[in-house]
């Protein structure tokens, strides 16, 4: 036993810690030294440069959000007050099919693309530029990124509603090898999208061979979420099984109302599948969607709110029924003249959300959209409506279970080696939160607010964010691909 005391830089004290593995939480001190947790226990034998009272409130890994479209907001929009608001200290970019690297335009960026930026948020044509302009920039949060399929078909061919020749493969192939190589964690691919819907599974499964001997994974944004759901799934599999590959289905979701209610047989595949392979997925816990403005999906039968429109900024946030009712045509016709366009989609039930959220196998990711005028609610609120809708008011599932969906789930999955956890060794990425009062303030209408009851904020063991403002450190860096932890079981 020695008595002379260890020194912290940081001492958070009388914290009940959730760690990131699920397991009820316990109360603890934990010191923070050089960027890295130091000890855990009664530190009460400890000093430090400076030191936080938790008084109880709940300390947890800080959440990484597994599906973002911030691949270029991390660079241009340094500071990334719509997540470290939330508490998150990584998020994920490249989701989708679409990411900002590796990247070369012939003219604007093709949908979806648009979504990431105009022409000029586009200039890093190999995955190693990508990374040195993101830790040039010096992000808040920390970024790990995936490789878009439909970037990689942009880069390689004239024409996306077409199936990619062999040669076209092994060109967008060895542009996938370059960003593995520099840590990239996988593929991406956005198959119902207009730019990708025409790449048939096999040229998925080709292009996703290289992933098993670098250690990453495939994610998609199924070819359908509609009707067709299952056979999307179907296809996700097979993706998987060919490659070897772990996979992760995005935003998983019944779209449309003849869909509600098919979480039950949606999931039944899903726990099925992975008796065979490891797969996961990640939703937001929200029951309306959002992208561009996609007309097969302007049938009449939901609701659609216009977000952006190029030719019709004024429209931003009415219905297309109503902009229609307006200009005296159909909703078709309306949202022909809107294009290109952003929109809220009004597609989900409440308890297919709600089954989906809950699932074990279902990670947190906001899939916010940063650079739209009225982005979806999800941006700044997804963490605390979980933290604070979903478990403290709704009940839906135990807070250290949301946590482990936040944390240890994800940085287990993705190979983030030493996050989502709180283990001494491990990177000081942590959040400081008031159970009782976390809510998400960010409404469809008012969206850009901040959390409430996000206390405080550290990435690498600087403190990011403290009581409602950010700090102005910003501590964050690109995170390469590492081992992914797969459980005793061998659960993915
Ligand atoms: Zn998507
Ligand atoms: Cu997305």
């Amino acid at each position: 036993m020695h008595s002379h005391p260890e020194a912290a830089d940081t001492l958070i004290v009388g914290a009940l810690l959730y760690d990131g593995t699920g397991a009820p939480p316990v109360e603890r001190d934990v010191a923070i030294r050089a960027g890295k947790i130091a000890a855990i226990g009664n530190l009460s034998n400890w000093l430090a440069e400076e030191v936080i009272e938790a008084n109880g409130r709940a300390l947890a890994p800080g959440f990484i959000d597994v599906h973002t479209h911030d691949d270029t907001h991390v660079i241009r929009s340094p500071q990334m007050l719509p997540k470290i608001t939330q508490g998150v200290t990584t998020v994920i970019v490249g989701n989708c099919g679409i990411s900002a690297s590796p990247v070369t335009l012939k003219g604007d960026p093709p949908d979806p693309m648009n979504l990431l930026g105009e022409r000029d948020a586009f200039s890093y044509s190999t995955f190693a530029a990508y990374v040195d302009a993101v830790n040039a920039a010096r992000p808040a949060v920390n970024v790990g990124a995936l490789v878009g399929h439909t970037a990689l078909r942009n880069n390689q061919m004239d024409r996306l509603d077409r199936a990619a020749t062999d040669a076209e493969i092994g060109a967008m192939r060895a542009q996938l090898e370059e960003a593995l190589a520099h840590g990239a964690l996988g593929l991406s691919s956005g198959l119902a999208y207009g730019s990708a819907f025409a790449a048939p599974t096999e040229e998925v499964m080709a292009l996703a061979e290289p992933l098993a001997a670098a250690g990453a994974l495939y994610t998609t944004h199924m070819r359908t979420e509609f009707d067709a759901i299952l056979d999307a799934m179907d296809e996700a599999y097979r993706v998987g099984r060919h490659a070897r590959v772990p996979v992760v289905i995005s935003h998983l979701k019944c779209a449309g109302p003849s869909n509600w209610g098919r979480s039950v047989d949606v999931l039944a595949s899903l726990d099925g599948a992975r008796k065979m392979q490891p797969i996961g997925c990640d939703c937001y816990p929200y029951n309306r969607s959002s992208s561009t403005l996609d007309l097969k999906q302007v049938t009449g039968d939901i609701d659609i709110t216009i977000t952006w429109s190029e030719p019709h900024p004024e429209m931003a946030g009415k219905l297309v029924k109503e902009i229609a009712a307006e200009w005296g045509v159909t909703q078709q016709e309306a949202g022909k003249r809107l294009q290109p366009a952003g929109a809220v989609y009004h597609n989900m039930s409440e308890d297919d959300v709600r089954r989906i959220l809950s699932h074990p196998a279902t990670m947190v990711g906001s899939d916010g959209l940063p650079n739209d005028p009225l982005p979806h609610p999800r941006l700044w609120g997804a963490f605390p409506r979980v933290l604070g809708h979903y478990v403290r008011d709704a009940g839906l599932l135990p807070l250290e279970e949301a946590v482990r969906k936040m944390t240890g789930l994800t940085a287990r999955r993705y190979g983030l080696t030493e996050r989502g956890e709180v283990h001494i060794g491990y990177h000081a990425d942590l959040v400081l939160f008031d159970p009782a009062k976390v809510r998400d303030a960010a409404t469809f209408e008012k969206p850009q607010q901040a959390a409430e009851g996000i206390d405080a904020v550290w990435v690498n063991g600087v403190l990011s964010y403290l009581d409602g403002a950010a700090t102005g450190e910003r501590a964050g860096h690109f995170v390469a691909r590492g081992a992914k932890v797969v459980d005793a079981a061998g659960v993915f």
